[in-house]
């Protein structure tokens, strides 16, 4: 694909429109790259109805009327030693076709989504998510701004886009993100039998994902 194309390459805000399709994607984008299987496609088909979606920054990317890309937003929180909140978002899943991946579609995605969230007048984006695929949008990790975990730990993983200078600063935060992430594996299986059979891996990157997900700043 040339630069020129993915400029044509539409980012379009979505709630019903192809949703089928859209979950399709995500499971062909996510399928044995974190777990054998993947459960991204069962989360997106909850967020929708859970009360800390935000629909209006839930983008899919469009390149010649097929669908190539999504990401999608939920409400989430941080709170101070003395239990002062505040509100923060967090994006995923946040996913691109492998065949469309390493053409800017998913900066694109990013870029959009964080203008909404400047306009909203956030304070912060906090994902979960590999340093590799976010440093180059500006996202720290969350030690660099004091935000632990709930349990008081820094994850490798946890990550922090300030988008209001000093949001964080001479505070220590825990961060809190949507119960919708906690997925029951049980009902993901039974949600998957829906789709064309795909066969479950493994994937030297499962290895990789575990040892991230182990893995904290000291
Ligand atoms: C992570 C993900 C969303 C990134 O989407 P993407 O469309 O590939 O992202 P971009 O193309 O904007 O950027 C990716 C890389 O391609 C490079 N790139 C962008 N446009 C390019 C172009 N025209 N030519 C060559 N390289 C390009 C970027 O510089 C970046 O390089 P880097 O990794 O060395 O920094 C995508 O890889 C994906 O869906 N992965 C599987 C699901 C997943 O892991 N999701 C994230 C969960 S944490």
């Amino acid at each position: 694909m040339t630069a020129d194309k993915v400029g044509s390459c539409l980012l379009v805000s979505t709630d019903e429109v192809g949703r089928p399709l859209r979950l399709c994607r995500l499971r062909e984008s996510f399928w044995n790259l974190y777990v054998k299987g993947c459960d991204e496609h069962y989360l997106a088909h909850i967020l929708r109805d859970h009360s800390d979606f935000i629909p209006e920054m839930n983008y899919v990317a469009v390149y010649d009327e097929r669908i190539v890309g999504n990401i999608m937003y939920t409400k989430s929180y941080v709170i101070d030693d003395k239990g002062n909140k505040a509100d923060t978002l967090t994006f995923g899943p946040l996913c691109v076709l492998p065949e469309f991946q390493r053409k800017g579609i998913g900066t694109l995605l990013i870029n959009r989504t964080r203008e909404i969230a400047l306009q909203k007048g956030a304070g912060a984006i906090i994902i979960l998510g590999h340093p590799r695929n976010y440093c180059r949008h500006g996202f720290k990790n969350c030690k660099d701004y004091n935000v632990s975990n709930a349990e008081g730990k820094y994850p490798f993983g946890q990550l922090v886009l300030e988008l209001k200078k000093d949001f964080f600063a001479g505070r220590r935060w825990k961060f809190h993100y949507s119960s919708a992430y906690h997925v029951d594996e049980n009902l993901v299986r039974v949600f998957d039998e829906q789709f064309p059979l795909k066969e479950k891996q493994f994937r030297p990157s499962q290895e990789e994902f575990s040892i991230a997900c182990r893995a904290y700043l000291g």
